[in-house]
């Protein structure tokens, strides 16, 4: 077993996909990335869940995101799959699904957690920086498909604080008010975050979202 945990360096591996063979780091460049398994082809929460994944691209490709799914059966059942799930979800799956036969990636990833299945991976979902540095780490149980609302939540949040000293709050959207961090001195804030700002406590300090 081998736990990952945030802000340990993604690791690289090649893989065989759908859309041809790839080595992780170089596939991704210098984009964002969302590796993201699913328990199994042909189940039905994860037909949905992977076209929903295609609907979203846009919203991936606004952000500079890279998406990749996994599960650990072969090309050939994924390239039949992907028939399914384009007719049943009206889309067209457009990122790459890894055929993990040998279960490499997953256990690279430690996307089999035995207790809860042996053979086959949970929802895992691993965001990854441009620095190839994870930084969000996500495990859902096979019986519950993921909010991809909520991915595209994240990243914003992500990609804002990863920039500027800035936290964002509980349930926070893009546009909403950002927390002011910590280690940022009062008199530093209005040089910082010259829309201004509120103290609700010392250490509660709300910005506008900037620009
Ligand atoms: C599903 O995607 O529906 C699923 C996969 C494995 C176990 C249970 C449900």
């Amino acid at each position: 077993m081998n736990s990952l945990r945030l802000g340990d360096t993604a690791p690289d591996f090649k893989a065989v996909t759908t859309e041809g063979d790839l080595s992780f780091h170089n596939w991704l460049g210098d984009q964002w990335g969302v590796l993201f398994s699913h328990p199994a082809d042909y189940t039905p929460v994860c037909t949905t869940e992977l076209g929903t994944a295609a609907k979203y691209k846009g919203e991936f490709d606004k952000r500079n995101v890279k998406m990749i799914a996994l599960s650990v059966d072969g090309l050939a059942s994924h390239k039949e799959w992907i028939k399914d799930i384009n007719e049943t979800q009206h889309t067209e799956v457009n990122f790459p699904i890894i055929a993990d036969e040998d279960r490499n990636v997953a256990e690279l990833y430690d996307m089999i957690h035995p207790e809860a299945d042996n053979k086959l991976t949970i929802r895992s979902v691993f965001i990854v920086g441009p620095d190839k540095k994870i930084k969000l780490i996500l495990s859902y149980p096979a019986s519950t498909g993921r909010n991809f609302d909520e991915l595209v939540r994240v990243i914003d949040s992500l990609q804002l604080t990863a920039y500027r000293k800035l936290a964002t709050p509980a349930n926070w959207k893009h546009g909403d008010d950002c927390v002011i961090s910590p280690s940022v001195k009062n008199e530093d804030i209005a040089a910082m975050f010259p829309k201004g700002h509120t103290e609700i406590k010392p250490y509660l300090r709300m910005t506008p979202m900037p620009d």
